[in-house]
C-alpha cells in the first residue's frame, strides 16, 4: 500500500515550522463523573504528537469523543478530561481550544512551531459526519499537513478523517495508522502460513461477512462463542438451550464447505463446558460434544478442544484474534479463552489481535507483550478482515499518488 508517512517527512525535514493537524483517536470510555476509564488510546497517539513537536512543528490535534449531537455542545461531549490527561503524559500544557473551525484560523497561523493544541470533539462541528466539503475546506486551511493517525474511525469518512485528507496541502498516515496497516498488510496480505483466524462472538449474524472473507483465505478458521454453537449445530451436533442462529445454519456449512474445498478446516469443539443457568457462580461441567443436554448452556470449549487448538495455535505462521472463545468474565468458563491466549503468546507466530472483549481478554492474562500486534480499532479492525478498502487507506493512497 502506498501513502506517505508522517515519521519520513519529518526526517526529511519537512515539517519543521510546518502547521501540523493530527486526526487522532482519543475517544476514551469515561465514568458517571466524567473520569477516564481507560487510556490505552491517548498512550497509543503521544507517538506522533512527540514526532510532530520533535521535528518542529507547530501542532493541531483533534479527536472524537462519544457521538454527541452536532451543533449542541454539552459538557460531557467535551475533550476536557483528555486534555489533562494528554498534558499529565506529555509534561506540558494542552490547552484546549473549542469553536475552533471558524475562530482557530487566525490563532493558528498564530500557533508557534514547537506548540501542541487539543481541539475540542470534531463530531460537534455541524457537517462533520456527513464528510461536508465546505467544513473540510476550512479544516484544511488551518494546516500544511495534515496527519491520520485515528486508526479506530479508518473506517468512517466523515470531515476530520477524509474530507480534510482531501484538500489539505499534503496528507499523510501517522505512525500509530502506518504501523496499523503494515501489520495488518503482513497479518493478511501475504501471510507466513500457516494462517489461523480466531473469530467469535455472541452472533454469527454480525461477523458472516468477515467469516466468509477469511474462509477464502485462511488454513484453519476457529469459531467461538455463539458462533461456535451454530457451526456445532450445523455440524450435527447437540448444543443444548445455548445461544445459537438456527436461521444461518446454511450459511455456516458454506463456510465449512468453503474451506474444506480449499484443504483448510473449521475445527468444531470436540468437548465443551457447560452450565444450567448462565451465572458466575453456576456449576461448570465439563461434556463430550455429543453429550450436550437439552437444558445445557455452553459457556466454554473443553480442555481436549482448547488443547488442539493451541497445538495449532503453537505451529501457526500468522494468527489473527477477533473474540473470546468462552464467557472468559465468569472465572469457571474462562479456561478456553486462557488457554488460546497463552497459546498465542507462546506462539512464534505473528499475531494481531484486536476488538474491544479480545483486548479485555489480553490484559486479563498479561500477555500485552506477547502479541505481535494489538489493534487500537473495533469496528475497524473488523472491517479489515471483511476485506474492505477502508476509507482512511484509500484517501492517502489517492494523496500519496496525486
Ligand atoms: C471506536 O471506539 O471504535 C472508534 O473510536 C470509532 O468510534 P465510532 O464507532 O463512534 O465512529
Amino acid at each position: 500500500m502506498n501513502f506517505i508517512r508522517f515519521a519520513d517527512l519529518c526526517s526529511q525535514g519537512k515539517v519543521r515550522g510546518q502547521r501540523v493537524f493530527v486526526r487522532a483517536d482519543l475517544n476514551v470510555p469515561l465514568d458517571d463523573a466524567g473520569h477516564i476509564v481507560e487510556d490505552t488510546r491517548i498512550h497509543a497517539a503521544l507517538t506522533c504528537l512527540r514526532m510532530a513537536l520533535d521535528a518542529g512543528a507547530a501542532v493541531m490535534v483533534t479527536s472524537h469523543l462519544g457521538r454527541p449531537t452536532e451543533g449542541e455542545f454539552h459538557p460531557r461531549d467535551s475533550l476536557a478530561p483528555v486534555a489533562a490527561r494528554l498534558g499529565e503524559l506529555l509534561g506540558r500544557e494542552v490547552p484546549l481550544i473549542s469553536r475552533w473551525v471558524d475562530g482557530f484560523l487566525l490563532a493558528g497561523q498564530a500557533l508557534a512551531p514547537g506548540q501542541l493544541v487539543l481541539l475540542e470533539n470534531c463530531r460537534l462541528n455541524p457537517g462533520e459526519k456527513k464528510c461536508d466539503e465546505t467544513l473540510s475546506r476550512k479544516m484544511a486551511a488551518l494546516c500544511d499537513i495534515f496527519v491520520h493517525d485515528a486508526f479506530g474511525t479508518a473506517h468512517r469518512a466523515e470531515a476530520s478523517t477524509y474530507g480534510i485528507a482531501q484538500y489539505a496541502p499534503i496528507a499523510c498516515a501517522g505512525p500509530l495508522l502506518a504501523s496499523e496497516i503494515d501489520a495488518i498488510h503482513s497479518a493478511m496480505t501475504d501471510p507466513r502460513r500457516p494462517l489461523v483466524a480466531i473469530v467469535a462472538g455472541s452472533k454469527v449474524s454480525t461477523k458472516l461477512t468477515i467469516l466468509k472473507a477469511l474462509a477464502g483465505k485462511v488454513d484453519q478458521l476457529i469459531v467461538g462463542g455463539g458462533i461456535a454453537n451454530t457451526f456445532m449445530l450445523a455440524s450435527g451436533l447437540p448444543i443444548g438451550k445455548s445461544l445459537a442462529e438456527p436461521g444461518l445454519l446454511t450459511q455456516a456449512r458454506a463456510v465449512i464447505e468453503l474451506m474444506k474445498a480449499r484443504g483448510a478446516e473449521v475445527p468444531i469443539p470436540t468437548d465443551v463446558v457447560t452450565a444450567k443457568e448462565f451465572r458466575s457462580d453456576a456449576r461448570a461441567t465439563i461434556k463430550a460434544a455429543t453429550e450436550v443436554a437439552d437444558d445445557d448452556l455452553i459457556l466454554d470449549i473443553g480442555p481436549q478442544t482448547t488443547a488442539r487448538l493451541a497445538a495449532q495455535l503453537m505451529v501457526a505462521g500468522t494468527i489473527v484474534w477477533n473474540g473470546p472463545v468462552g464467557v472468559f468474565e465468569f472465572d469457571a468458563f474462562a479456561k478456553g479463552t486462557e488457554g488460546i491466549a497463552r497459546a498465542i503468546a507462546h506462539s512464534d507466530a505473528f499475531s494481531i489481535a484486536g476488538g474491544g472483549d479480545t483486548l479485555a481478554a489480553i490484559a486479563k492474562y498479561g500477555i500485552q507483550k506477547d502479541v505481535g500486534y494489538i489493534s487500537t480499532g473495533g469496528g475497524a479492525f473488523l472491517e479489515v478482515l471483511e476485506g474492505k478498502l477502508l476509507p482512511a487507506f484509500e484517501i492517502l493512497e489517492w494523496r500519496a499518488s496525486d
